[in-house]
């Protein structure tokens, strides 16, 4: 076992992990952060996404190991964050989810895309989401959301 100190939704954790033991495994099991999703496994659909140190990464593909020392936001830590706010309610009115299980990812990655694109086309939407995959939604439900929470969220 291998101790590991990290920083996950502002909070400092400290504990004693299997070295191969992944990120989302340890969110998800030790944590209790279930808002994290597994769908593939494997670094494909994106649903595990979460926040390493302010960037998106797949968290089925991260060892807890790796992550000491970093700071982690999930789903989870964004709970009074307003921009998420924002867009959770334009991911509602756009009924941009069905059964939500890419949600998570999805908006994480939707925000972290309107952070470094804040005027985006439909083509950029497109492209900026395509990391996630849905198998409800269609997508157009998701790309009038980002469409509609981007000026919101440009006047911050
Ligand atoms: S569960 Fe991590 S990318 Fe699919
Ligand atoms: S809403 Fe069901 S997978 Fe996206």
């Amino acid at each position: 076992m291998t101790e590991i100190n990290l920083t996950v939704n502002g909070r400092a954790v400290r504990a004693s992990v299997d070295p191969r033991l992944h990120l989302a495994d340890f969110l998800r099991e030790h944590l209790r952060l279930t808002g994290t999703h597994l769908g593939c496994e494997h670094g494909v659909c994106g649903t595990c996404t979460i926040e390493i140190d302010g960037a998106p990464a797949r968290s089925c593909i991260a060892l807890a190991v790796a992550c000491d020392g970093s700071s982690l936001r999930t789903i989870e830590g964004f709970e009074d964050d307003p921009l998420m706010a924002e867009l959770r309610e334009a991911f509602s009115a756009d009924h941009a989810l069905q059964c939500g299980f890419c949600t998570p990812g999805m908006l994480m990655t939707a925000l972290d895309f309107l952070r470094v694109k804040p005027d985006p086309s439909e083509a950029d939407i497109r492209e900026g989401i395509s990391a996630v995959l849905c198998r409800c939604t269609g997508y157009q439900g998701i790309i009038n959301a980002v469409k509609a929470a981007a000026p919101i969220l440009r006047r911050g």
